[in-house]
């Protein structure tokens, strides 16, 4: 039951009370459940008071990326001076690679506890959509979690932006608890992936809700590309290896709970994984319930699904709503410090299959920063997962930009996963299964297995010839294909 206790406001009159430089948390984790109307009404004044003269932007903080009604308005309206944790916008891409906008790219399960903990400053305002807020503050939530609850508690001031759009049954799918404080943590007691230890709803001191913004309109996820070629032989390697693994009895008969990062080639993982006839109904614990599993889920190829959010097209996401009784009981949907815990995810044995820029042939990983430099979205959950899973898998095509660019490298450029996290590499060309192998052997299978033909001789001469040592590199040539791409445009000359 919707409260009449808060004042109804427009986003234009929010907008008019947040000061230049303020710290705003908005609600959203990919398009789900991002706070829609305030940013655009917030991009709005940031126009209008630039026209006048004085400067203004914000810090924005919110679960991961958003839609285009938040980051992309804003970005357009150069209101961002600082952001965190993640983002996936290419005009807010642009500002942050010209330093326009600083940006903390973050591990998505740290967040909640670094706001908690004060190490982020003070939250001014939080944005927060919701299907429902009742006068004692409790805020139903709707299509993610995210860094919800935890802003809802630490924002001096909320407001709540009611969504029409979306079903009055969401909380059915809600488990929200907020970890205490160290050093008083109990072990979390999440045994399955649709355990259920917390409320339907996020809490809220209703004194600091300063008012209710009404709104109607859909999330705008968009729908995945069937599989290309090259996505759909990712998956097949990915698919193969995972039913050897269960016939070799490495992975139980019963399977473990899965984890897809976002994008076509997790969603062709996954709908290779649902079609293949040997892999038995499993469970995900993952970030993001995308389309795919949707179908899954009514042929019982998915037994259920723990995430923080509901990513998903506008279709796939009516048949959820129209199917409530079904979906609610086999969908979990919690903060992200719980979908992505670092801990649940060792003792669940969760298998992780993440897709990364590049790869180098010892096994270091680079999810984040073309040539080092160039911020493409953030580490997002992948580290969360990648650090404890069970068995990592890395994924990616072998080349990008038409074959100019080999995703397999001497050395990666940044780093964001190293060879002690990453067991499995995949990309069209083949699976390179690192377990047990020392550098040298790594080098050789994963030349072999997964460079592109194209470059599996540079990639061998450059091992062979690199001065001797546990790791064998060259520091005067081992981005030399990097610095060919920056100079040139591509990684090798055309042959
Ligand atoms: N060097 C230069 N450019 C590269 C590249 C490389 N090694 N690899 C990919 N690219 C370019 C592509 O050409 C493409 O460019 P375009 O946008 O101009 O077409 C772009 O990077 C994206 O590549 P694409 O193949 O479309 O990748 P994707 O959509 O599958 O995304 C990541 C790949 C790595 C960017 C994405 O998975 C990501 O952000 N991961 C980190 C976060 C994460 O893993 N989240 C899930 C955890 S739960």
């Amino acid at each position: 039951m919707i409260s009449k206790r808060f004042p109804r406001m427009t986003a234009e009159e929010v907008a008019a009370l947040v000061p230049n430089g303020a710290m705003v948390g908005f609600s959203g984790f990919t398009p789900a459940g991002a706070a829609k109307a305030v940013p655009q009404a917030l991009a709005a004044r940031a126009r209008a008071l630039r026209a006048e003269g004085p400067p203004y932007s914000l810090r924005v903080l919110t679960g991961a990326s958003t839609g285009p009604d938040l980051d992309d308005v804003l970005a357009e309206a150069d209101a961002i001076s600082w952001r965190a944790p993640y983002q996936a916008s290419r005009p807010l891409r642009k500002r942050i690679n010209e330093q326009q906008c600083e940006f903390l790219d973050m591990h998505l399960s740290h967040l909640p506890q670094m706001l908690e903990f004060g190490f982020l400053g003070e939250l001014d305002l939080a944005v927060v959509e919701a299907v429902d807020v009742t006068a004692d503050g409790r805020v139903y939530l709707s299509t993610s979690l995210g860094l919800s609850p935890s802003m809802l508690r630490h924002a001096k001031r909320v407001v709540v932006e009611l969504n029409a759009h979306h079903s009055h049954r969401l909380w059915e799918m809600h488990d929200i608890k907020i970890l205490p404080r160290p050093p008083h943590r109990d072990p979390i007691p999440v045994s399955h992936a649709l355990s259920r230890i917390g409320t339907p709803f996020a809490s809220v001191d209703p004194e600091r809700i300063i008012g209710v913004v009404e709104t109607d309109a859909p999330d705008g996820c968009h729908a995945f590309d069937a599989p290309d070629a090259v996505s759909a032989r990712i998956a097949e390697h990915v698919v193969a290896f995972l039913h050897d693994e269960m016939k070799v009895g490495r992975i139980p008969p019963d399977f473990l709970p899965l984890q897809a990062g976002v994008g076509n080639v997790a969603n062709a993982v996954m709908a290779g994984l649902g079609a293949h006839p040997d892999v038995p109904p499993f469970v995900m614990y993952s970030e993001v319930f995308q389309d795919a599993l949707v179908d899954l889920l009514y042929e019982n190829k998915l037994l259920g699904a723990s995430a923080t959010s509901l990513t998903l097209s506008e279709p796939a996401l009516q048949r959820v709503y129209a199917d409530m009784d079904f979906f609610g009981q086999r969908l979990v949907l919690r903060p992200q410090e719980l979908s992505n815990n670092p801990g649940i995810i060792r003792r669940l044995g969760v298998i992780a299959i993440n897709t990364v820029l590049e790869a180098d042939v010892y096994g270091l990983a680079n999810s984040t920063h073309v040539c080092g430099t160039q911020l493409m979205n953030g580490i997002g959950g992948s580290g969360d997962f990648v650090r404890n899973a069970y068995l990592s898998i890395l994924v990616a095509p072998s080349t990008a930009k038409e074959g100019r660019v080999s995703t397999i490298v001497p050395m990666v450029s940044h780093v964001d996963h190293t060879e002690h996290s990453v067991q499995v590499i995949v990309t069209e060309q083949g699976l390179a299964d690192l377990r047990g192998l020392g550098p040298v052997e790594r080098a050789r299978t994963i030349i072999d297995h997964c460079a592109h033909p194209s470059y599996r001789d540079y990639l061998h001469r450059y091992v062979r010839e690199a001065p001797m040592g546990h790791f064998r590199h060259d520091l005067r040539r081992c981005f030399e294909l990097h610095r060919n791409l920056v100079e040139t445009g591509r990684m090798l000359p055309e042959e």
